[in-house]
């Protein structure tokens, strides 16, 4: 039997840039390639979560488009059910616009069919939720929707990931987070909901929310977790690898920690193996080219 995973969030095309330096203000430069590649971290985490072997239900948005179209297909190709993704009349599909220098990238995200999603949408699904091994929910939705998909998952006991991307600009609402049982912040993202600048304070702070645990992904440095009562607490070190592009990784992370999580891997093996995953992604460029299958993580 599959793991079950369901990830509920946004669908994006990204459309890529490569430059070697990002442009000063008023200046035009020139860059070195444009690649249109699917994105969005809710279908990026469903395709990370498919590609290592679990079954896959999106849910989300696209407009009534080409990338729409395309967008569709591609999760389709990728093995992810898609009937509760809507392709909603007169709306865009979300995009990003994304420049990637040899140093650093950049994101702007326009969202459109990605904030017209509804509570209606999320409980067409509801069966699908409240039957899956594991949720995984986002930032790039309304809050709202992000929130009452949690509750959802919360009548039926399914646990959920939230990973609070991009960061939230306040703190988010504790019946939120009691809903929650992994969360998975980047630094910047911690540092912003629970404004504390150090990273073992900053998850000291989440865990007297109701969240079962917290898991900081640290780049290149690897991550630092805890579970509630220090049942697991420990560091994973990042893995060395070539770095080509990192668009993508901490969606890479979430993926496969869903998909081991799903499997009923405990925690600190489901982070080791969701490190490695990341590690084999940044090494190809976009960000679901380099998300690797089960076999590939395994030899890493
Ligand atoms: O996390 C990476 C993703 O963030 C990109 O694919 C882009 O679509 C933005 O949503
Ligand atoms: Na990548």
């Amino acid at each position: 039997n599959k793991p079950k995973v369901v990830v509920i969030g946004s669908i994006n095309m990204d459309m890529v840039t490569r430059s070697s330096r990002f442009p000063q203000k008023g200046e035009t430069i020139s860059g070195e390639s444009f690649d249109q590649l699917p994105g969005g971290k809710g279908a990026n985490q469903a395709v990370a979560a498919a590609r290592l072997g679990a079954e896959v239900s999106m849910i989300g948005a696209v407009g009534d488009d080409h990338s729409g179209q395309a967008l569709l297909k591609h999760l389709q190709d990728e093995q992810i059910d898609t009937s509760f993704v809507q392709i909603l009349q007169g709306q865009t599909t979300g995009m990003a616009q994304i420049t990637v220098s040899e140093e650093d990238n950049q994101i702007i995200i326009v969202p459109g069919a990605n904030f017209a999603l509804t509570k209606e949408h999320i409980d067409a699904a509801k069966d699908i939720i409240q039957s899956a091994d594991i949720v995984v929910l986002q930032l790039e939705i309304p809050l709202e929707i992000v929130e009452h998909a949690a509750q959802i998952a919360a009548e039926s006991a399914v646990k959920v990931i939230l990973n609070p991307a991009p960061a939230p600009a306040e703190r988010l609402n504790e019946s939120l987070l009691q809903a929650v049982h992994y969360i998975t912040p980047n630094e910047t993202e911690l540092a912003h909901m629970t404004e504390q600048s150090n990273v073992e304070l900053g998850i000291e702070d989440l865990l007297k929310e109701k969240v079962d645990a917290v898991v900081v992904t640290l780049g290149s440095e690897g991550v630092r977790f805890k579970q509630k009562g220090d049942i697991v607490t420990g560091f994973v070190q990042g893995r060395d690898v070539e770095v080509i592009d990192t668009t993508g990784a901490g969606d890479t992370f979430n993926g496969a920690l869903s998909y081991c999580l799903a499997s009923g891997i405990e925690l600190a093996e489901a982070i080791e193996f969701a490190n490695d995953a990341a590690g084999l992604s940044v090494t190809k460029f976009g960000a679901q080219t380099g998300m690797p299958t089960l076999t590939e993580v395994r030899k890493f």
